[in-house]
């Protein structure tokens, strides 16, 4: 049980990262539901409010370090974080284009959010989840990859280089802060 620790997940205002954001919010855990869409965030954070879950939207741009920077404040605001789930990605409508086809533009786009924004959510946030499991023993950071970068996709070129780079990070990241007893040492494809 979570028992109010303070969790944030990114990409949450729909998809995989609202079922992670209720899983845990039915498990206790006080979600911070952070993504880009403030339409479906706020809805998403009323809707499991209705349900009994403590759950808040903050907005975030995975793109923009300031952004990043700005919400990792909103979300400490209160005290340290328990847990992080790197979950927001480009992963809808980005196919389609072979790699020799591939605009840098697009590439760039896509890696943005889904590699260096995964970095940049992480590095700001676990300063506190460190300070956390001073307290209360224990944090975790969690990323979701996909196990298409294991085998490869077509006509997905970025996505698919972005999502092999956050399992190197989290790995490495593990490597980092495993010994501290947080994130947890395990790092498992998705
Ligand atoms: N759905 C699948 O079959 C599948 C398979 C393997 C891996 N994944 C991974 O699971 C995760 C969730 O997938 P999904 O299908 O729920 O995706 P989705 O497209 O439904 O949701 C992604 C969320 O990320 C948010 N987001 C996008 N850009 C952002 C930005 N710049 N800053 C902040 N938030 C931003 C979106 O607003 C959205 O709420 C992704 O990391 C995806 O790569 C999904």
């Amino acid at each position: 049980m979570l028992d109010d620790r303070v969790v944030v997940v990114t990409g949450a205002a729909r998809g995989l990262g609202l079922a992670i954001a209720r899983r845990l919010g039915e498990d206790g855990a006080s979600i911070a539901l952070c993504d880009i869409d403030v339409r479906r965030g706020e809805d998403s954070a009323e809707k499991l409010r209705a349900d009994g879950i403590a759950a808040r939207y903050v907005r975030v741009d995975l793109a923009d370090a300031d952004s990043v920077d700005e919400m990792a404040v909103s979300v400490t605001a209160d005290g340290p974080i328990y847990g992080l789930v790197n979950n927001a990605a480009l992963a809808d409508g980005v196919g389609g284009r072979a790699v020799h086809e591939l605009a840098v533009d697009e590439w760039d786009r896509v890696l943005d959010v889904n590699l260096r924004g995964t970095f940049l959510v992480s590095r700001a946030l676990i300063p506190s989840i460190i300070e956390h499991s001073d307290e209360r023993g224990g944090g975790r950071v969690i990323s979701i990859g996909s196990d298409a970068a294991l085998y490869g996709s077509p006509k997905l070129t970025h996505y698919i280089a972005s999502k092999g780079g956050v399992s190197a990070l989290t790995r490495t990241m593990a490597r980092d802060l495993g010994p501290m007893g947080s994130p947890s040492t395990r790092c498992r494809p998705v």
